[in-house]
């Protein structure tokens, strides 16, 4: 086996590998949180948005394949070590404590094979309805632009989508809350001091982007943005 793809597969380099794919999708959803506040801009804010995406061209399809590979390699990766783990602890403890100090044993971390999951299957159901989903199209100073914001507002007139992407905002915010800290860890970015200040932002951190993303949905289902969309409202 080359050497690189030896230490990529081996114990370390897979937790560095989930740290680094963990940080970047971290970033990701920054960004995309960032975009999705359009929503609450100009009428046309969401669009003017997508376009500017969209004029990217072949250099998003680029993007969009790098980030899906990230999140099935965090993924996958993330699985083995959990399912590893397990199978060298086949006992489960009676009573789960946390011991406060680096490990930052928590419901969080508890859960973070069961949120992986969830989210990984939102991810394919999201982009299916989002970025594949059949869409009308405006004008844009001139230029045919997806009428995506009509789209976001369609589809959380449903109760079953605005409440379900709520409740799966809160796992994303669940599996943050101890994903951030857990990526910093895995990379070797700590000391005592310094982990404590870590996982407290990345809690922070982890609450600001669930409730910035939940937002958006219960917004949308109880008639924010209708005015400006192309479509009936309930
Ligand atoms: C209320 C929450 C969310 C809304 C309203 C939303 C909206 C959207 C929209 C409109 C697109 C299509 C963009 C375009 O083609 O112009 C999109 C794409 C996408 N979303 Fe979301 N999103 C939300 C949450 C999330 C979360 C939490 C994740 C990841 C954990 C995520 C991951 C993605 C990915 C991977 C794509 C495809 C890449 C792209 O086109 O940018 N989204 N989303």
């Amino acid at each position: 086996m080359p050497s690189l793809l030896k230490a990529a597969t081996s114990q370390v380099g897979r937790k560095i590998l989930t740290g680094l794919t963990g940080l970047f999708l971290v970033f990701f959803v920054i960004f995309h949180l960032g975009g999705n506040l359009a929503i609450f801009g100009e009428p046309d804010a969401m669009n003017r948005y997508s376009l500017m995406l969209h004029n990217f061209g072949p250099l998003l399809w680029i993007a969009r394949v790098g980030l899906l590979l990230t999140f099935v390699v965090h993924a996958w990766i993330g699985l083995s070590i959990w399912w590893n783990k397990r199978k060298a602890r086949p006992q489960k403890y009676a009573v789960y404590s946390s011991k406060g100090g680096p490990s930052k044993q928590s419901l969080s971390s508890r859960s973070m094979a069961f949120t992986g999951v969830v989210l990984i299957i939102f991810v394919i159901f999201h982009i299916n309805t989002f970025a594949l989903g059949e869409m009308g199209t405006v004008m844009i100073d001139g230029q045919q632009a997806h009428d995506i914001k009509s789209l976001v507002i369609e589809t959380f007139q449903n109760p079953f989508y605005a409440f379900g992407y709520a409740f799966v905002m809160l796992l994303l915010g669940t599996h943050l809350g101890h994903g951030i800290w857990s990526a910093f860890t895995s990379l070797s970015i700590h000391n005592r001091k310094l982990s404590a200040m870590i996982y407290s932002l990345g809690v922070i951190f982890a609450v600001i982007l669930a409730v910035g993303f939940l937002f958006i949905p219960i917004y949308v289902y109880f008639g924010g943005g209708c005015e400006a969309a192309l479509i009936q409202c309930h």
